[in-house]
C-alpha cells in the first residue's frame, strides 16, 4: 500500500483529499497544527498535531512513515488578509514550502504535489488562462505561492531522476462533501459561498458585495468555481500520474468558465430560501476583475473529469453541510 504524508489534512482541501486517498485504500498521515483545521476532519489515517515550523518535529515524523509522495496544502489562504499582512505569508507559504522540502530532499521522498492558486496568474491578459500564461500575481498571496512553484521548479530541474513535483493551481474551491461528512468549516470564513449562506443562516446581519464598477458585465467579479470533490479527484489523478513516472508538471483546476458574485449570490438566496440583505462595498484590495482556467491540460494529461460543473450542485452542497457545521464547531476538535 502506497503511504502518503498529507500537510494539512484536516483543513478544508485537505480533508476532502485524505477522504479520496482513504477510500482509494492509500496509507495516509495528516500533519497539521489545527490552526485553521478540526481535527473531525482527517476522516482516514493518523493525524500528528504539528507546525510546518517545528523542524525537528516535521523531520522525525517523515522519517518513521516513509511516505512514498507528500501533499502539501498547509498555508494562509486569503488575498485580503495576504495584502494586510504580507510576511505571514511568505513565512507560512513559501518559508515552510523551503522547509518541507528540505526535509523531503534529506529523506529522498521523490514525489511531491503542491496547492497553487490561480491567484499566480494575477490580472491575465486572456481568460480562460492557460497555464503558460506570465505569472505576475497582484498580491502577497498569489506572490508567496509563485514564489514556492519556483522552489520546486528549481529543485525538480536540479535532481529529475529523484524529484519530481505536480503543482495544481486552484480556482475557487467550494461546496462540501456530497456524503455531508466534511466541508469548509473555519471559524472566520472569508469566501464568498460561505459568507453568503452564513448571511443567510443569519450568522451576519448583511454580506458585503465587494466592487459594483469591474468591467464585467453586471460589474461584479467573475471566477471559476470548483467543487471540492472534482478537486480532491485531480489530486487522485496527479499521485498516480507521478507515481507511475509522469514528469513534474503544473495544471490548472477549474471548468474553464465563471459566474459573477451577484450570479453567485442569487443562486444562494434561491437555494438557502432566504433574501438576505446585501451591502454594496467598495472593492476588495487584490481581487482580480475576472479568472477563468483553461482546464484542457488536466483532462488529456491526468484524464480528469469533473463530475459536479453545476453552481447550483456546489451551493447545494455548501448549504446542507452548513446546516451541520455550526455544532461540529461547537463540539470542539
Ligand atoms: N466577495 C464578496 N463578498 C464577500 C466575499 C467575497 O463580494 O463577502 C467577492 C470577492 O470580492 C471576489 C469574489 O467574491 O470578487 C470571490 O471571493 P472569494 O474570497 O470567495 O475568493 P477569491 O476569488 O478571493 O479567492 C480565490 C481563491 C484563491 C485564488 C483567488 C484568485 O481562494 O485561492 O481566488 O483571485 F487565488
Amino acid at each position: 500500500m502506497k503511504k502518503i504524508f498529507v500537510t494539512g489534512g484536516a483543513g478544508y482541501i485537505g480533508s476532502h483529499v485524505v477522504k479520496v486517498l482513504g477510500e482509494a485504500g492509500y496509507e495516509v498521515l495528516s500533519y497539521d497544527n489545527l490552526s485553521t483545521g478540526n481535527r473531525w476532519a482527517a476522516l482516514y489515517g493518523d493525524l500528528v498535531v504539528g507546525d510546518l515550523g517545528d523542524r525537528p518535529l516535521l523531520f522525525d515524523t517523515l522519517r518513521r512513515f516513509e511516505p512514498d509522495a507528500v501533499m502539501h496544502f498547509a498555508a494562509s489562504i486569503e488575498v485580503a488578509e495576504s495584502v494586510a499582512n504580507p510576511l505571514k505569508y511568505y513565512r507560512n507559504n513559501t518559508l515552510n514550502a523551503l522547509q518541507l522540502l528540505e526535509v523531503v530532499r534529506e529523506l529522498s521522498i521523490a514525489h511531491f504535489i503542491f496547492s497553487s492558486t490561480a491567484a499566480v496568474y494575477g490580472i491575465p491578459e486572456t481568460i480562460p488562462v492557460a497555464e503558460t500564461a506570465p505569472l505576475l500575481p497582484i498580491n502577497p498571496y498569489g506572490a508567496s505561492k509563485r514564489m514556492s512553484e519556483q522552489l520546486l521548479a528549481d529543485l525538480s530541474q536540479a535532481h529529475p531522476d529523484s524529484f519530481r513535483y505536480v503543482a495544481l493551481r486552484y480556482f475557487n474551491v467550494a461546496g462540501a462533501d456530497a456524503g455531508g461528512r466534511i466541508g469548509q468549516a473555519y471559524r472566520n470564513p472569508t469566501h464568498l459561498i460561505t459568507r453568503a449562506l452564513k448571511t443567510a443562516r443569519g450568522l451576519y446581519p448583511s454580506l458585503q458585495l465587494f466592487g459594483n464598477d469591474y468591467p464585467t458585465d453586471d460589474g461584479t467579479c467573475i471566477r471559476d468555481y470548483i467543487h471540492v470533490d472534482d478537486l480532491a479527484d485531480a489530486h487522485l489523478a496527479a499521485l498516480r500520474y507521478l507515481l507511475d513516472g509522469g514528469l513534474s508538471d503544473i495544471f490548472n483546476c477549474g471548468y474553464g468558465h465563471g459566474y459573477s458574485v451577484r450570479e453567485v449570490i442569487d443562486l444562494a438566496k434561491k437555494i438557502s430560501g432566504v433574501d438576505f440583505p446585501v451591502v454594496e462595498v467598495e472593492r476588495r484590495e487584490g481581487d482580480p476583475p475576472a479568472l477563468t482556467a483553461r482546464s484542457d491540460k488536466i483532462k488529456e494529461l491526468l484524464s480528469w473529469q469533473p463530475r459536479h460543473d453545476n453552481l447550483e450542485f456546489i451551493i447545494r452542497s455548501a448549504w446542507q453541510w452548513e446546516q451541520k457545521v455550526g455544532e461540529r464547531l461547537k463540539s470542539g476538535a
